[in-house]
């Protein structure tokens, strides 16, 4: 039988199998934004799903109405690990609860899912009748039904070894669907205005339930590309603007991405993009701007940053500046001057990034960046760091056998002195280090192809001085 905590239903969360390290911290971040104690029974890192006690059935549509790593959620009747156990739960529950039954003629149907074990239309049918001790009154409805009832058997993760039997079985009634239907909303394939980084709409989400994005809030993207970052965060209610060093991104001027594009049409842009998704009034606009250099009013407050800045391996990394001591522009070049541009290192633009949040983030704001770094080299303590920010989440995506990077969540917590402005970080330098494997993987290449021909050439040679010979 389920216990319950006093006053606390049992619900079932079921999660989508994707970017499973960025789980736990959407979740967090949502349950705080809505100042939800998250009092988990069950909470297994890999598995897709939790066990939560929760107060009631608004406080599950809530979360649900954010969660995008969410695919739907039960109020949990029964659960077991073997076939009897749930049907014996089920009974209980039926009984113990027999005055939601009495009565209630609202139609119903019962849905079955099964994880890591595929099953036929008819092996389905025959589960659903094993339930037919249920006492529902209303008349069976496949299409919008008042009621839905879902009965899940979990086999586990590995496709490889599946077991005869689940090793977990649940029954419930269906609350809410997380935000899944999102990422084919804001999906790139149909997204007016893309580039080489955009990037994808869910991660993008989930971003902006990170960065806690809420009704009204201002939101800046200082690097902001194509702006897919504030898509999400105007998906949320988030006022959105950016910043971006490309001038020519951001009129919708650079080489079309797709393929079976050969220009870019007049209208793209990310106002575009804002106009497709309905989402014209929560857009401020972008300008063209090097981060690198103060633009904004020293009062300037934001609610959030969301950023993924340039990592130098797909675009550039640059600032504006100039190798040379003491330039001088003449009056007459000074409206046609194109300023020069010099390498922004990675280090200089996560200090830069850390300082610019610890002054213009109000109170309890939110910075949520990717960082890029090599696998084998991570620790926590090689993270950007600043003395007003707080770091309260850090996801991993693998890039490669090498590399990943990280979503890091920082959140505002006191204003900044004169004296805070350094950031106490140890970085071994991404792009230098990118470039320089991929020179050693290209060299040892190119060894092992000259070694080969040499090889060949060999017993070439061989071959042809023994058939000479004969
Ligand atoms: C990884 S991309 C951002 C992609 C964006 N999230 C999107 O969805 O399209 C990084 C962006 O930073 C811009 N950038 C590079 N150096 C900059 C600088 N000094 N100031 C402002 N933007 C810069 C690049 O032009 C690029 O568009």
């Amino acid at each position: 039988m389920l216990k319950m905590t006093n006053q606390l239903k049992r619900y079932l969360f079921w999660f989508a199998h994707e970017h499973v390290d960025f789980r736990l911290a959407e979740m967090e971040s949502i349950f705080d934004m809505f100042n939800i104690n998250l009092s988990t029974v069950t909470r297994p890192k890999e598995h897709p799903y939790w066990i939560v006690d929760l107060p009631d059935e608004n406080v599950v549509h809530k979360i649900a109405s954010r969660a995008v790593s969410l695919r739907f959620c039960l109020e949990l009747w029964a659960q077991g690990k073997k076939k009897e156990d749930l049907h014996n739960s089920l009974k209980a529950y039926s009984v113990r609860n027999s005055d939601i039954f009495i009565g209630d003629r609202r139609s119903f149907k019962i849905v079955v899912e099964t994880f890591c074990k595929h099953f036929s239309q008819c092996e389905k049918v025959e589960k659903i009748e094993s339930f037919s001790y249920l006492p529902l009154e209303g008349p069976v409805k496949l299409k919008n039904p008042d009621v839905t009832l879902c009965y899940i058997e979990y086999y586990g993760l590995n496709p490889n070894e599946i077991p005869e039997e689940p090793y977990e079985h649940f029954f419930g009634k269906w609350i809410a669907d997380g935000q899944r239907e999102l990422i084919q909303k804001l999906s790139l394939k149909t997204r007016k205005f893309i580039g080489n980084t955009s990037m994808d709409p869910q991660l993008s989400l989930i971003m902006a339930n990170q960065a806690q994005i809420r009704n009204g809030d201002v939101v800046l993207d200082p690097f902001v590309g194509t702006g897919s970052l504030l898509v999400a965060a105007s998906q949320f209610g988030g006022y959105t603007f950016g910043t971006d060093i490309d001038f020519l991104m951001l009129h919708g001027r650079t080489r079309p991405t797709r393929i079976s594009q050969k220009t870019r049409e007049k209208d793209e842009s990310i106002a575009a993009n804002m106009r497709q998704y309905g989402m014209s009034s929560h857009y401020l606009d972008v300008v063209v701007a090097d981060f690198s250099y103060p633009l904004w009013r020293v009062d300037l407050r934001l609610d959030a940053i969301m950023t993924d800045p340039p990592y130098g391996i797909r675009e550039a990394t640059e600032r504006i500046g100039t190798m040379k001591i003491n330039p001088v522009i003449e009056e007459h070049q000074a409206t046609s001057h194109i300023p020069s541009k010099i390498d922004y290192g990675l280090n200089q633009i996560y200090k830069d990034l850390l300082c610019f949040s610890a002054r213009h983030l109000k109170l309890d704001g939110r910075l949520v960046c990717w960082y890029p770094l090599f696998r084998d080299q991570y620790t926590e303590d090689q993270l950007p760091a600043h003395p007003c920010l707080e770091l309260v989440a850090n996801s991993e995506q693998v890039l490669s056998n090498y590399t990943s990077r990280r979503l890091l969540t920082y959140k505002k917590f006191r204003e900044p002195e004169t004296n805070d402005e350094s950031i106490i970080m140890n970085l071994t330098d991404f792009r230098e280090k990118y470039f320089a494997l991929r020179e050693e993987t290209r060299k040892d290449k190119r060894m092992k192809k000259a070694t080969e021909r040499a090889r060949r050439r060999e017993n070439w040679e061989r071959s042809n001085k023994e058939s000479t010979e004969r």
